[in-house]
Formats: C-alpha cells, sequence, structure tokens
C-alpha cells in the first residue's frame, strides 16, 4: 500500500547543550560508541532499511560531519602501504558515493520540525524516513526496517512507539490511541512534552519516522509549540485533523538516549559488553567496581 521509501533526513543541526564543552567544536553525531560515530549507527540502520539517499540537515561547526563521509586518500595510503587491509576495509565501510548524500544547512535551531522542513525541495513528491541519530536503538531487526515492512502494509505516517515511565511524557511527543492491534497502533491524537496529568497515554515517539510528503506541506503553517519550537509532532497531528492516517509502531529493540549522558554511557556499557573482543575485560571492571554485580 504504501510506496517504497528510499530517502532518509537525518536532522543534526541541534546545538547539543547537554554535551558541552565537548559539542563546542565535536558534533554531537560524531561521539563515539566503542569505536563508531553515533552517526555510523544511523547510516547503517538506514541502509539496512533499503534507504539509497541521504539528507543531512546541519548547521554552523558541523564539519567534521562532512569530513566523516567523505574520502581519506592519505589515510587509506598509509594503511595500504603498511599491509593493513582489515583497517582499510573498516575505513571503506564509511564512504558515501558522490551524489548519494546531501547536505542542507538550516541557519537557526528553531526545532525538530523546521529542520525537517529545511530538506523539502529535496523531498518533492515522495514518502520520506526521518531518524534521529542520537537514538541509538539495539535490535536483531533494525528498528527503520522493521518499520518499513510495516510500512508497506499501511502507508500513511509512521513513528516509532515505546513506553515510558509516566513522570517521563513532558520528554516526549505522546500517542492518544485509538486502538491496538498487534505492534500497530492506531493513533487519533498527538501531544508534544505534556505533563504527566495530562498526557494521554505513556507511548513515547523516538526518533525513527515514516513520513508522507504532506507532513512537509503542513510544515508550512506550525507554529511555534511546546518549547518555542517548531515542532515536527504538530506537523504530524495535523495529518489526523485532515483524515490522514498515522500508526505507532512498537519496535522490539532497546532503545538508548544518546542525547543524554546517562543514556550515552548506558549505550556504552552495553555495545561494549556486545563485543567479544572487550567483553571479557569490561564484565570484569565492571564486577569488580560494582559491588554485588554478578
Ligand atoms: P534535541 O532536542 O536533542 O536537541 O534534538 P539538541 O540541540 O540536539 O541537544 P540539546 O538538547 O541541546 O543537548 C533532537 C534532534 O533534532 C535535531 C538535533 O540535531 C537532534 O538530532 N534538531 C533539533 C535539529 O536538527 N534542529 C533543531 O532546531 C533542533
Amino acid at each position: 500500500m504504501g510506496n517504497k521509501v528510499t530517502t532518509a533526513i537525518f536532522p543534526v543541526a541541534g546545538m547539543g547543550t547537554r554535551f558541552l564543552p565537548a559539542t563546542k567544536s565535536v558534533p554531537k553525531e560524531i561521539m563515539t560508541l566503542v569505536d563508531r560515530p553515533l552517526i555510523q549507527y544511523a547510516i547503517d540502520e538506514a541502509r539496512a532499511a533499503g534507504i539509497t539517499e541521504f539528507i543531512f540537515v546541519t548547521s554552523r561547526g558541523k564539519g567534521a560531519l562532512e569530513d566523516y563521509f567523505d574520502l581519506a586518500p592519505n589515510l587509506e595510503e598509509e594503511l595500504r602501504s603498511k599491509g593493513k587491509d582489515a583497517l582499510l576495509e573498516v575505513l571503506h565501510k564509511t564512504n558515501m558515493d558522490s551524489g548519494d548524500i546531501a547536505y542542507i544547512r538550516q541557519h537557526k535551531a528553531l526545532g525538530l520540525g523546521h529542520a525537517v522542513w529545511c530538506a523539502r525541495r529535496l523531498i518533492g513528491d515522495r514518502p520520506f524516513a526521518v531518524i534521529l541519530p542520537d537514538d541509538v536503538i539495539s535490535a536483531e531487526k533494525p528498528c527503520l526496517q522493521q518499520m518499513v515492512e510495516a510500512y508497506e502494509e499501511t502507508g500513511g505516517n509512521m513513528v516509532a512507539a515505546m513506553e515510558v515511565a509516566p513522570e517521563r511524557t513532558s520528554s516526549y511527543g505522546i500517542l492518544d490511541v485509538e486502538k491496538e492491534d498487534g505492534n500497530l497502533l492506531h493513533i487519533k491524537g498527538m501531544v508534544e512534552k505534556p505533563k504527566a496529568e495530562e498526557s494521554p497515554s505513556n507511548l513515547a515517539v523516538i526518533g525513527r519516522y515514516i513520513l508522507s510528503p504532506s507532513v512537509l506541506k503542513n510544515l508550512d503553517h506550525v507554529k511555534k509549540g511546546a518549547g518555542g519550537e517548531i515542532q515536527l509532532t504538530d506537523a504530524i497531528a495535523a495529518e489526523l485533523d485532515q483524515g490522514r492516517k498515522v500508526y505507532g509502531y512498537r519496535f522490539a529493540g532497546q532503545r538508548f538516549d544518546c542525547g543524554s549522558k546517562s543514556g550515552f554511557l548506558q549505550a556504552t556499557v552495553s555495545y561494549g559488553l556486545a563485543r567479544p573482543e572487550l567483553r571479557d575485560d569490561l564484565a570484569a571492571y565492571l564486577k569488580d567496581i560494582v559491588p554485588g554485580l554478578g
């Protein structure tokens, strides 16, 4: 039912203030989980879901991100001359073909909705995915792939959904659910950052979306919402007012909020323990420093 989704927007123009002073000169998306920058996890997930066109919405000071996807001829030559083929292979996996990736500037950080709107001319009249790289999701089948498979049946708009503690609703877009059908939630409303007592549920939207191009038209008219920002949630909620469908998808997997220090540290431990060459050392260290563990 839904058209094939081949384009993804990666909004990376935020200021990353929670990681200051690091983010004064290092884009948040370049910060490393074990040995790969956050953005690499997002790109790998997108590719697994069939994405072939990558649009980055960036801002001043994000040059390191563009360099990361460029060729590194000097480094490659050095590795080749030393016969370090395994490392060369690691490097090659980060390359993007010319033309597969586009960069757009968001001149002012006016909010996630505004960042997505900045890509409107490149999207045109096709459905598209949005991936927030600071939400890292560990899953057997990558989260966006799960959603793309579900979307092929439903069409409409789809957002990744997960339960959060009731006192945390004010940090998320929250879903008002009409009915549940397995992993699929039929949505009748969405609110950005409601207080616990006003929240329609504790099902939060996290950083994976498949959206219809009409959401971009809605963004033409969306006014500043929660936190004084132009909210993507408001433009998706407008789809419902216009009689179009929005689905929540309860994905299988564990999500880490790498936009927060605590989430980033948890992801570091989890991804570290998942690596065979690091597991034993790291587990022994954790047992040593945390009394009662293991
Ligand atoms: P966050 O709410 O995490 O904001 O944005 P932030 O600026 O990245 O980080 P803090 O809160 O100051 O620490 C969620 C996602 O939306 C993007 C961010 O880059 C991030 O991927 N974003 C946010 C934009 O691209 N533009 C904006 O105006 C706001």
